[in-house]
């Protein structure tokens, strides 16, 4: 019996399927899921409702603090002025500190755990047994994003999702705090070309191989 938790840290920019395996693979391995996305944009979110300032860091800080992860609710989190709300407190360290602190707790959790984000293999769990970084070029990215848009909303505009995409990537991979970075051990796997089924192949290789060892 292993008394130490399985870790799959999974890294990569908006849009690049990281979520969708990350889900996937925790439910086929019987694993815990924390999509640390939801954990910034829940800060944002509480701040948003309670009439607080985004620029403000100590008391997004304390916010952060008290963060409850198991009330964390995707289908209102996604909301596009959330996550740009999100990307502004996700360059504070002191969010940064309290929510890493959490997501750590969490991914202890036996047998394994899959936690999801940009700073997961450099920052938050740099033991993690597998890192994958995972992306694909932002046209590709755009698209996909652009057809689940549309499939809610006819008036969606590519070039704009496109823009939207390239500006967060650039506030992602430019902030000083944890910058989006591949860790120097973690497999890349690029899904420009590939469906999900085929990247979720491609992972289940590794983590089978080092579930071996
Ligand atoms: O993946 P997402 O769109 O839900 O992320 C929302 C914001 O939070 C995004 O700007 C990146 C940031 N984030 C982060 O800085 N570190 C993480 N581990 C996860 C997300």
């Amino acid at each position: 019996m292993q008394n130490k938790a399985f870790i799959i840290a999974i890294d990569g920019p908006a849009a690049s399927g990281k979520g969708t395996l990350a889900r996937n693979l925790a439910s086929h391995y019987g694993f815990h899921h924390l999509d640390t996305g939801l954990t910034y944009r829940a800060v944002a979110k509480a701040l948003i409702d309670q009439g607080l300032p985004l620029d403000d860091e100590a008391i997004a800080a304390r916010v952060a603090q008290e963060l409850d992860l198991k009330g964390l609710d995707r289908t209102v989190l996604s909301a596009h002025e959330i996550g740009e709300a999100a990307s502004k407190v996700a360059v504070m360290p002191e969010v940064r500190r309290a929510l890493v602190e959490a997501q750590r707790k969490f991914a202890d959790n036996l047998p394994g755990t899959v936690l999801d984000g940009r700073d997961i293999g450099t920052v938050v769990c740099p033991d993690a047994r597998v890192k994958l970084y995972i992306t694909a070029s932002a046209e590709v990215r755009a698209e996909r994003r652009f057809n689940e848009m549309r499939a809610k909303n006819a008036d969606a505009d590519y070039n704009a999702v496109l823009d939207d995409l390239k500006r967060r990537d650039e506030r992602d991979m430019n902030r000083s705090a944890s910058p989006l970075k591949p860790a120097s051990d973690a497999h890349l796997i690029d899904t420009s070309k590939m469906d999900i089924e085929a990247a979720f192949l491609e992972a289940k290789k590794l983590i089978d191989a080092a579930l071996r060892s």
